[in-house]
């Protein structure tokens, strides 16, 4: 067991994962910890850096020099590497298609292991991912595993799209996350995947603070039900 509860909430891009993670973060007084996140800052630093991102040992060599810090914000949460505050440059539509050389890597993965364990160290947390509830916390006190079809989950990238002020189509949009499910589903190392143990939630079916009071709920008995 994590020395401080872990909620690990997994499922593929635009599940909700991350507004429901911070969400639950906040009504439980955790730290939220994005891990998407991180697979984009090794990206970002190893663009900044010249790595080719085909070169797996460069890509790997680049994860000790991110130094990732979370705070949150008004508008969701500020990502810093080092000093920098990088959340507006690792969310851009190019460096999202770039991610999967990040998050296809072995070696990358690995390196990322020990940096999420970290978080955990330091206090109760609820951890987003793809790999959180099967490999990096296996032993999680709480799992959940958010999805919706995949045409509600394009839409609602493409509303943040658009709000953003970025130019696309929703069919744009869908192909991509369509791509990225692929690439995320069929990856030989820490596929993302059910745990068995986790609670899956179809998060079509609730509107925010409905799936935050689910979860929260779910939550509170699972706590209590383990004696965590
Ligand atoms: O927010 P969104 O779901 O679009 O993506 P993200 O959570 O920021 O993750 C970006 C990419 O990193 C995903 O497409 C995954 O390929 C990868 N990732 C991963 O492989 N394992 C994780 N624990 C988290 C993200």
């Amino acid at each position: 067991m994590p020395k401080h509860p872990v909620i690990a909430i997994d499922g593929p891009a635009g599940s909700g994962k991350s507004t429901a993670a911070r969400l639950l973060a906040r009504k439980l007084g955790y730290t939220h910890v994005d891990t998407g996140a991180l697979y984009r800052t090794v990206t970002w630093l190893a663009i900044e850096r010249g790595v080719d991102l085909a070169d797996e040992r460069a890509l790997a060599a680049v994860v000790p020099a991110i130094h990732v810090r979370f705070e949150p914000s008004a508008d969701g949460q500020r990502v810093f590497s080092g000093p920098r505050d990088i959340s507006r440059e690792i969310r851009t539509p190019e460096l999202t298609r770039q991610v999967r050389f990040a998050a296809v890597s072995p070696l990358v993965r690995k390196a990322l292991v020990p940096v999420q364990r970290e978080f955990a160290e330091r206090g109760p947390c609820v951890m987003e991912g793809r790999d959180i509830g099967t490999v990096i916390f296996p032993d999680a006190q709480v799992k959940f595993y958010l999805d919706a079809p995949l045409r509600v989950r394009a839409e609602r990238r493409w509303k943040e799209l658009v709000a953003a002020g970025k130019s696309a189509t929703l069919e744009e949009v869908e192909r991509e996350e369509a791509a990225r499910d692929e690439s995320d589903l069929k990856r030989a190392t820490a596929p993302l995947r059910k745990a068995d143990d986790a609670i899956v939630v179809d998060t079509g079916r609730f509107d925010i603070d409905g799936m935050v009071e689910h979860l929260a709920r779910l939550t509170g008995e699972r706590l209590k039900g383990g004696g965590a």
